[in-house]
């Protein structure tokens, strides 16, 4: 070889060298830039496009598409939705790998409650008001789907909801933002882990942006029509605390808001989340939302809705189609620009990029892993663990609970006793087996010792037949105490499954009367995914846990409860009506001009007259076998400059004879203000465990953005005056309190 050859080869070695490690330097936006200026139109409206796997459809079904796996190849995908599994995943992505820029696939999935092991409804998780307990079940969940193939989970739902008629109720975290924000940061630090690019971490979404909560009458995709004050105040914190703790994506939602779809809300999309608040990912639309703007009316077709969609800042379309047969006709006509195309693909690979997925299109296909991983006897216990926390004790009369292990029978009545489905409750993943499902039944045989066990179904839970009632009531008279398990079916609470009646469904309620005039002691468990209306119950039987739909371990979670195992710490994260004519019903109300003074005060008050003014349950409340005292109110100064804190300090005791938690709640309101203020509202909590007898001595801290509300020009402010704390067990259970002033 001459030298000027051999002098040729080595510069070429090195220009590779070079150009390898170049690459590898660059930052990820000089990545993105550089496989931007190398895509077509088409292959960017591509990565704009999701489509369904057909393999599970969480919503109506397109089939205009032909095979999917062609278009993957043609590069018309950025995102495949509903396939998990290593072994089907990876299918897609190899023909994602036979495109020509050979960009990888999304893979999202409505990973909920869990993936393999089924966790408590998000609901039920947020009732144990146990941050670290939330996020680590969002831990486990990431880390199973992520073994699982999956990229990206459609959670947290951070959807404030007011209206128990609303089926998505369980999806959230009930109704107070406070609350919400932290569960929502909680479980984005858990979905996130370390951060994207680690296995063990999916990409969370904060979804449905926004207001979706407050669909008119509870009925599932209705409009929203609210003041903007309100949306800043009560529906956006939790999406802003999502945000601040990192999440990768958001969702819009199907509803419109005071007349504009949220999928083609420039304020809500543009200027809010993108803008003022600075958010760095992408935004995917609903299923189908920006087709379902030609419903709503806002626009004639699906080229006008997509037009309308990516020009209000929505990313990505979730199986509407509208961008993939409509962006390049919108581009050519100059009714959508290159630079917001760019703009939406660049957040898109942005994400891609950060998952790793250039290195490695199939880090998350990895069959060892996923079968390593799933199902873990670490994570099964861990959803005992949370189950047991989210469970609330709602009545104890004549201490019936927690069960003596020297008991001879006890009855296990009703139609919730052997399901399984029930407890995995709605957006349960198909991946697990149902097997590893603990029913109540086999709970309780795991934990009764040598109790004996005798069972009647009773009734069904929606059929109206009456006719196993006297057997219920046989069995109910041979035993020493009876446990009933009672609620709704799986798919009664959830997406599309808004209830106009929302009592203890079908003759159930009957069966516990028909039980309840056994004369034995009866401890009824309400199993369902909202809170329902089950008044002659709360009247009357002597005992009351409310499980939701706990999960895998749900059985094994009650069982605990009931033997005292575990004792019971969860307060209710949503209010409770006595009928469904109180609805929207909540705690941190406006006082109006005619406040009630008690339940019964109806003359010429803001009440009604044929019910309590009252709930049947407050937000915030939930019982222990143990009682606690609060004392000791000391506040560090009584008048305050907006520069200062104070310090609100108390004694809280465990007065019983059982170790216990109690979540101590702290409540401020302003007296006077414009515009009005709540009644209450929530400004900190603690989770306190204590032996009997044990005294601790709890402290919250007043700063001026606890004091802070928006006026009607949505600027933050504060307003000098006199506030009041109020500290306690429950919203209306508040046991100490006292006046301060804020003095500028
Ligand atoms: C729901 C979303 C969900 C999506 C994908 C929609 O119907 O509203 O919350 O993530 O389907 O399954």
């Amino acid at each position: 070889m001459n030298s000027c050859k051999k002098s040729f080869i080595l510069l070429y070695i090195l220009s590779i060298g070079i150009s390898t490690s170049y690459a590898q330097q660059q930052s990820i936006p000089q990545k993105v830039q550089a496989l931007l200026n190398k895509m077509t139109l088409a292959e960017k409206i591509g990565q704009l496009n999701q489509y369904n796997g057909d393999w599970e459809a969480t919503g109506p079904v397109s089939t205009d598409v032909g095979n999917k796996l062609d278009a993957v190849k043609r590069g018309e995908v950025g995102s495949i939705l509903n396939i998990v599994g290593v072994k089907h995943t990876r299918v897609f992505q190899e023909a994602a790998m036979k495109s020509r820029l050979k960009i990888p696939l999304l893979f999202g999935q409505d990973v909920i409650h869990g993936y393999s092991v089924t966790f408590p409804i998000p609901l039920a998780e947020a009732a144990s008001w146990d941050m670290a307990a939330i996020e680590k079940s969002a831990r486990i969940a990431a880390t199973e789907a992520a073994a699982g193939g999956v990229h990206w989970t459609f959670a947290p739902m951070v959807d404030i909801a007011r209206d128990p008629r609303w089926g998505r109720v369980m999806e959230g975290a009930g109704e107070d933002p406070y609350l919400g924000s932290l569960i929502a940061t909680a479980r984005v630090h858990g979905f996130q882990g370390k951060g994207l690019g680690n296995l063990d971490a999916v990409m969370a979404c904060a979804k449905h942006f926004t207001a979706y909560g407050a669909a008119i009458g509870g009925r599932d995709y209705n409009s929203v029509d609210m003041s903007i004050r309100t949306l800043w105040e009560i529906y956006l914190p939790p999406f802003k605390a999502a945000l601040d703790a990192g999440a990768a994506t958001f969702m819009n939602s199907f509803n419109d808001l005071n007349g504009t779809p949220a999928t083609a809300n420039h304020y809500l999309q543009q200027n809010i989340l993108k803008d003022k608040w600075g958010f760095k990912g992408f935004v995917v639309s609903d299923w189908g939302s920006i087709g379902e703007m030609i419903n709503h009316g806002y626009v004639n077709d699906n080229y006008e809705a997509a037009e309308a969609a990516i020009n209000a800042g929505n990313d990505m379309d979730m199986e509407s189609r509208s961008y993939i047969n409509n962006l390049a006709k919108l581009v050519a006509y100059k009714k959508v620009s290159v630079t917001r195309i760019d703009e939406a693909v660049g957040r898109i690979l942005t994400k891609k990029f950060e998952l790793r997925l250039f290195d490695d299109p199939y880090r998350f296909c990895n069959a060892e892993r996923e079968k390593r991983v799933l199902n873990t006897p670490e994570h099964v216990e861990a959803a005992r663990d949370i189950a047991r926390k989210s469970i609330v004790l709602l009545k104890n009369e004549h201490q019936v609970l927690p069960l003596s292990k020297n008991l001879n029978t006890i009855a296990l009545i009703g139609p919730l006793v052997k399901s399984k489905k029930e407890m995995k409750g709605f957006w349960a993943q198909n991946v697990g087996n149902e097997d590893e499902v603990v029913s109540l039944y086999e709970g309780m045989q795991q934990a009764a010792g040598k109790t004996k066990l005798l069972y009647a179904k009773g009734c069904d839970i929606t059929d109206t037949s009456r006719t196993d009632f006297n057997e219920a009531y046989k069995t109910a008279m041979q035993a020493d105490v009876i446990v009933m398990a009672m609620g709704e079916r799986f798919d009664m609470t959830g997406e599309a499954k808004s209830r106009s009646n929302i009592h203890l469904p079908g003759v159930q309620e009957e069966l516990i009367k028909a039980v309840v005039a056994s004369g034995k002691p009866v401890i009824v468990l309400l199993m369902a995914g909202r809170p329902m209306v089950f008044n002659w119950t709360a009247d009357h039987a002597p005992a009351i846990l409310y499980t939701w739909w706990l999960g895998n371990q749900a059985g094994n979670a009650i069982a605990d409860v009931l033997y005292g195992k575990y004792n019971p710490a969860a307060k209710l994260p949503i209010t409770f009506p006595r009928a469904e004519g109180q609805i929207p019903i909540y705690y941190n109300h406006l006082n109006t001009g005619r406040p009630a003074k008690s339940d019964t005060d109806v003359f010429y008050t803001s009440a009604y007259t044929d019910l309590p003014n009252s709930p049947r349950f407050a937000f915030g409340y939930g019982l222990s076998y143990t009682t606690f005292k609060y004392s000791n109110l000391h506040l560090s100064k009584k008048s305050m400059l907006k520069s200062e804190d104070v310090t609100v300090s108390f004694d809280l005791q465990n007065t019983g004879k059982y170790a216990g938690e109690e979540v101590a709640q702290f409540y401020l309101r302003d007296l006077v203000s414009q515009p009005l203020r709540p009644v209450k509202e929530l400004k900190g909590f603690e989770k306190v465990m204590l032996q009997p007898g044990e005294t601790k001595s709890v402290s919250f801290t007043i700063d001026k953005e606890k004091l802070a509300f928006y006026n009607d020009e949505l600027e933050r402010i504060t307003q000098p005056g006199t506030f009041r704390l109020m500290i306690g067990g429950a919203s209306d259970n508040i046991q100490l309190q006292d006046d301060f002033e804020l003095t500028n």
